[in-house]
């Protein structure tokens, strides 16, 4: 389990280890653009304000997976306790 915090309102939700962050934010009524939801498309990048994600899409390169500035919320998890997102 980790924390992701909602920039924009300060909310933090809980994400266990069963759940993705996109299903966490969708049942807290929150609903980012995503589609393929395996981490193949890109279309449910989100901005990382904070926190190191465990990246798991196979969108990002290398060089940004290192820069720790965007993480598809439909796939990768948190190598760190909480993410801040742009939201
Ligand atoms: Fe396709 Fe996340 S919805 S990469």
């Amino acid at each position: 389990t980790f924390e992701i915090e909602i920039d924009s309102t300060g909310q933090i939700l809980d994400v266990p280890p069963q759940k993705s962050i996109l299903h966490v934010l969708r049942d807290n009524g929150i609903f980012p653009d995503s589609s393929c939801e395996e981490g193949i498309c890109g279309t449910c990048a989100t901005g990382l304000l904070s926190g190191t994600a465990d990246h798991r899409d196979f969108v990002l390169t290398d060089e940004e997976k290192a820069s720790q500035t965007v993480v598809m919320i439909c796939c990768s998890r948190a190598g760190s306790r909480r993410l801040k997102l742009d939201l």
